[in-house]
């Protein structure tokens, strides 16, 4: 999606240092287009920025998405990346619980996007398999909200040669939905498209080398939201920023953004990667139309 080829674009890339609990509250209400968001899972990774137990972590939880409900617009998207951790042989229930008091906070559950880790590390467990999916919870804040699902089509594949080819009576009629839904697919309108719309699993491998961060997002996983939920000018929130992929990627594709992170380091070692984004970066790496570009990246 191009930013009109006549305006002119201030860019801006603010990192906060702190708790988000705390840092949220400077940001006004209903401002904020796109939140997409790694927080720390309950019980991992103690050794590098805390964790919290399984059995406080709603409790952690609520007062910060009660701030980024808040400041999310009634048009605007959450995205949370989450993975329930094995406590004692069993699946923990805290992010089930956690939808569950989210909803009764005034959050709509959208959608559940999977990520599928497609480079998973081999292992061997004695009751299960290696975990090779995480979560993406959709939140929003009303039914009606921004969705840009051009951006995001793919090419139609193997479906183009093989099932298209060969429909049957069925799929030829569109197929109502037997439980009375009034939603039904005809397939045949796909005959001659190149391109459909994705399904709701992404295939991303996890990418951690020189991120100086051990539980670092690919850079699609944004991307992806980012070109389904926003347009350019947009304002991105990260709220556990963490090597800040959100911020770069965001930028990168013309929006503003916003990180808050409780390490030092990581605000500093973002504020640095930030530097170095120039504007006509911005221009080869990405199809947009070049537009006059201001740059702010700011730490608090
Ligand atoms: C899973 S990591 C996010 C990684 C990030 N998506 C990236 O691509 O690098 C979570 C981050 O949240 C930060 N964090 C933990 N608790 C926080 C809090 N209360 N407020 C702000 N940041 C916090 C951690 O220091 C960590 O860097």
């Amino acid at each position: 999606m191009k930013p009109l080829s006549n305006e002119k674009m201030k860019l801006t890339a603010h990192v906060y240092l702190g708790d988000s609990k705390e840092q949220l509250k400077r940001l006004p209400d209903d401002s904020v287009d796109l939140i997409v968001t790694s927080p720390p899972y309950a019980d991992q990774r103690k050794s590098t920025y805390g964790g919290i137990h399984h059995d406080d972590y709603v409790e952690w939880f609520l007062p910060i998405s009660a701030e980024l409900l808040r400041v999310l617009k009634p048009t605007g998207t959450f995205v949370l990346n989450i993975k329930e951790k094995v406590v004692e042989g069993e699946r923990s229930t805290y992010v089930m619980e956690l939808i569950l008091a989210m909803r009764k906070q005034g959050w709509l559950w959208t959608e559940e996007f999977i990520w599928h880790k497609k480079n998973c590390y081999p292992g061997k467990w004695p009751n299960r398999f290696r975990d090779a999916w995480e979560r993406l919870l959709q939140f929003n804040k009303s039914r009606k909200f921004n969705m840009y699902q051009e951006e995001v089509m793919v090419p139609m594949g193997d479906w183009a040669t093989s099932r298209l080819k060969n429909l049957s009576a069925t799929d030829k009629i569109r197929d109502n939905s037997k439980v009375g839904s009034g939603f039904g697919k005809n397939i045949s309108n796909w005959l001659e498209r190149d391109k459909a719309y994705p399904t709701n699993v992404l295939h991303l491998a996890t990418e951690c080398s020189n991120k100086n961060h051990s539980a670092a997002f690919p850079e699609e996983l944004p991307e992806w939201f980012i070109k389904l939920f926003t347009k350019p000018d947009d304002l991105i929130l990260d709220p556990f920023m963490g090597s800040g992929t959100t911020l770069l990627v965001a930028n990168r594709m013309w929006r503003n953004a916003i990180g808050i992170e409780v390490v030092p380091e990581y605000c500093e070692m973002v504020k640095e990667k930030l530097k170095l984004l120039e504007p006509p970066l911005f221009e080869t790496k990405t199809k947009y139309e070049p537009a006059e570009l201001k740059r702010r990246a700011a730490v608090r």
